[in-house]
Formats: C-alpha cells, sequence, structure tokens
C-alpha cells in the first residue's frame, strides 16, 4: 500500500508491504543522509550493513535521554549533516522518539525518514509527530511534534512475537474504540495474526491518522479516545514498577476499563475481550492480587484527570466509545469488584 497524506501542512509518504526497505538502501547511500540504526536491529539483519553512514545505537528507554541525544548531535556533525540532508531511523519506538527529536532540532529541523521495525512503531509511535525524550526520571519530558517525510513500513521486520504483542494490544485498543474493521480481523483471525500482519498495519495507521490529524498538537481532548485502556494500563506499569510490557498493561487496563465502563451505564463486553486478550497471550492479570491502595496514588496522576476526577475512555459495545468523568474512589470501588 501506498498513501500520501497531509497533516499540519506537511505531505507524509507511507509505504508499506514486505521486503521493501532493502530497495531503498541505494538510494538513500547516494546522499549525505545518514541512519540511525538500533544495535540489536543490525545484528539482526545482515543487509543493514549496506548501509553506508550509520549510527548503530541501544535502544529501550535508555536511549531517549540527553546523553544520546547529544552522543547523535556530535555524530550529525561530524558527518557533515546539513538541512536539506535527512536521518532515517530504523529500529523500535525508542529509536524512533529519539531520532525524531533530534531531526526536529538540530539545525532547526532536518529532514526525516522513519523505518520501524516493532509493530508498536509501525501502528503507533510512528504517526502522529509526536517524539520525545526522557529527564529526570520523567517519561516523555523533552520533546517537539515533528513529522516524517517518508515511513516505510516493511512487515518483514515483524517476524516475531516479541516485537507484535504491545503493537497487538494498541490495534485491539483501536479496534475496541474506532475501528470495528480492525477488532473483526483480530477476534476473528485470531490464529493467524502473522498472516494479517500486513492488513492489521494499513487499518491501523488510517485509524490513528484519523484521530491525530484532528488534533494534531494534541491540545484538546480529541486524542483521548488512543488513551483507552492507559488509564489503568499506566497505573499497572507503575504498580510493577514497569516489570511488566506495555502491551500487558494496556490489554489488562482495557479489561478493567470495560468493567468500569458496564458501571456507567454502558453494554458489557468487558468478559468476551478478556477471553480474547487471554487467547492473544497476554498475561490476566488478577485485580483481587493487587493493593488497591497504591494503585489508587497512580490512578490520580492520569494525565486526562481534570479538576479530580478522570476523563475515562468508556465503551459501549464495539465501535462506540465516549469520554466520562469518573473520580478515583469510584475506579477504585469498581475494581475491588472485578472477577
Ligand atoms: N511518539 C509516539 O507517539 C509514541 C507512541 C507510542 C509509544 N511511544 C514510545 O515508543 C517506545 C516503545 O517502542 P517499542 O515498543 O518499539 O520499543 P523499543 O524501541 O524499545 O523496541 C522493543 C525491543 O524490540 C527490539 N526490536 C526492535 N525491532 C526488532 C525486530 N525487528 N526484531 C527483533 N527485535 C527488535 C528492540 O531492540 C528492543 O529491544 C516507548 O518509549 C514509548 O514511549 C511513542
Amino acid at each position: 500500500m501506498e498513501l500520501t497524506y497531509e497533516i499540519n501542512n506537511d505531505k507524509i509518504r507511507i509505504i508499506t508491504g514486505k521486503d521493501i526497505f532493502k530497495d531503498f538502501i541505494d538510494e538513500f547511500n547516494s546522499k549525505n543522509n545518514i541512519s540511525i540504526i538500533s544495535k540489536n536491529v543490525f545484528k539482526k539483519y545482515d543487509f543493514l550493513s549496506n548501509i553506508k553512514k550509520r549510527i548503530v545505537i541501544d535502544d529501550g528507554e535508555r536511549a531517549k535521554s540527553l546523553e544520546y541525544f547529544s552522543l547523535i548531535v556530535n555524530e550529525l556533525l561530524k558527518n557533515n549533516i546539513e538541512r536539506g540532508d535527512a536521518i532515517i531511523y530504523i529500529g523500535g519506538g525508542t529509536i524512533g522518539d529519539l531520532s525524531g527529536f533530534a531531526a526536529s532540532v538540530y539545525k532547526r529541523g532536518i529532514r526525516l525518514i522513519a523505518v520501524p521495525t516493532t509493530l508498536l512503531a509501525q501502528i503507533d509511535s510512528s504517526i502522529g509527530g509526536k517524539n520525545a525524550i526522557n529527564y529526570m526520571n520523567i517519561k516523555n519530558l523533552i520533546g517537539t511534534f515533528y513529522n516524517p517525510e517518508l515511513i516505510i513500513d516493511d512487515s518483514s521486520f515483524i517476524d516475531n512475537k516479541n516485537v507484535i504483542m504491545d503493537g497487538l494490544a494498541e490495534a485491539l485498543k483501536m479496534g475496541i474504540t474506532i475501528e470495528p474493521e480492525l477488532f473483526n480481523i483480530i477476534n476473528n483471525e485470531i490464529n493467524y495474526i502473522m498472516k494479517n500482519i500486513e492488513k492489521i498495519v494499513n487499518i491501523s495507521i488510517n485509524a490513528k491518522l484519523k484521530v491525530v490529524s484532528m488534533d494534531f498538537y494534541d491540545k484538546s481532548h480529541l486524542r483521548y479516545v488512543l488513551n483507552f485502556g492507559h488509564t489503568i494500563g499506566h497505573a499497572l506499569e507503575s504498580y510493577f514498577n514497569n516489570k511488566i510490557s506495555h502491551g500487558e498493561a494496556v490489554a489488562n487496563g482495557m479489561i478493567a476499563e470495560l468493567y468500569i465502563s458496564k458501571y456507567l451505564g454502558n453494554k458489557d463486553i468487558s468478559n468476551d475481550i478478556r477471553k480474547l486478550i487471554a487467547k492473544l497471550g497476554f498475561k490476566i492479570i488478577d485485580f483481587k492480587s493487587i493493593d488497591l491502595n497504591k494503585l489508587y496514588n497512580y490512578i490520580k496522576n492520569d494525565k486526562k484527570s481534570e479538576a479530580g476526577y478522570i476523563n475515562l475512555v468508556s465503551v459501549n459495545g464495539v465501535g462506540n466509545y465516549k469520554i466520562q468523568l469518573i473520580s478515583p474512589d469510584e475506579i477504585i470501588k469498581i475494581l475491588g469488584d472485578m472477577p
């Protein structure tokens, strides 16, 4: 699939398909571009050594730091990267966030090309223009909004369970709230997720583009829907000291938020979604084993809170969401009743 999308006056070309990235390497090598490549990804795919100008770095949250940012700026300078040249990032969301930030501020902005290599990065972090580094243990504290001009989503990178699960939780989130077709694919083709990766990527990209184009700078509440499952999900991540994966936290967050939705007068689909999430291979968290007083403190800090209440994304059947205000006390009471 190839599509060109205009967002915030930027034209973005998105190309998806299998084994498509290799064909770009000669073109990238012919100019003074530089690639920022995840060390793990570089080690795994031999053809990446054909890229001439490259910075190969560690990834993960530690890479989203001032230290790695200055390392990159030093390399850009050393390699005489000018305003018309491009940074090409090849890696997951952490490499993307760091590279996008560097591209947006180096010489007040140079060209950016994204080659996301995890499902989460292909369907979520590469779309919408947000980038950031962490500072003083605060996630995404320093960042900008900056679009890549080209995104190459090569499904041959999405070749193992580890790079799929976090993205799958985000795809399911969009399927339940705004894109029932996506929900149906995940639900009906549960044993054939790998076969359906390209379809899942294409539909998810369009779904996320629709939401972010309404509010590129995230100034209103229009992007809240992308946070479905994340009020409880982020609280669970903090509760478990980030020892559970983001996908597992969001998946269990969605189950909990569907249960809360029922209490807010909506159709109850939490049980069906719990079964689906378990079948997809996520571990189901037993809320009875959780210290809810401790969880309360994390829920209170949700970024969607307003005068002590939380703007919760509630769901009234697949494809039908709304934002409902609820206090953290009520949330905790309801979670105490979870089966
Ligand atoms: N900017 C945004 O809008 C946005 C949205 C969502 C998430 N994010 C950010 O994205 C980050 C998470 O991204 P992620 O889940 O891609 O994590 P990641 O970048 O840490 O990658 C996960 C792991 O997969 C490995 N990996 C990557 N591609 C691989 C491949 N093809 N084969 C084998 N291993 C591979 C990496 O080396 C790493 O160990 C977080 O920092 C989060 O804040 C940003």
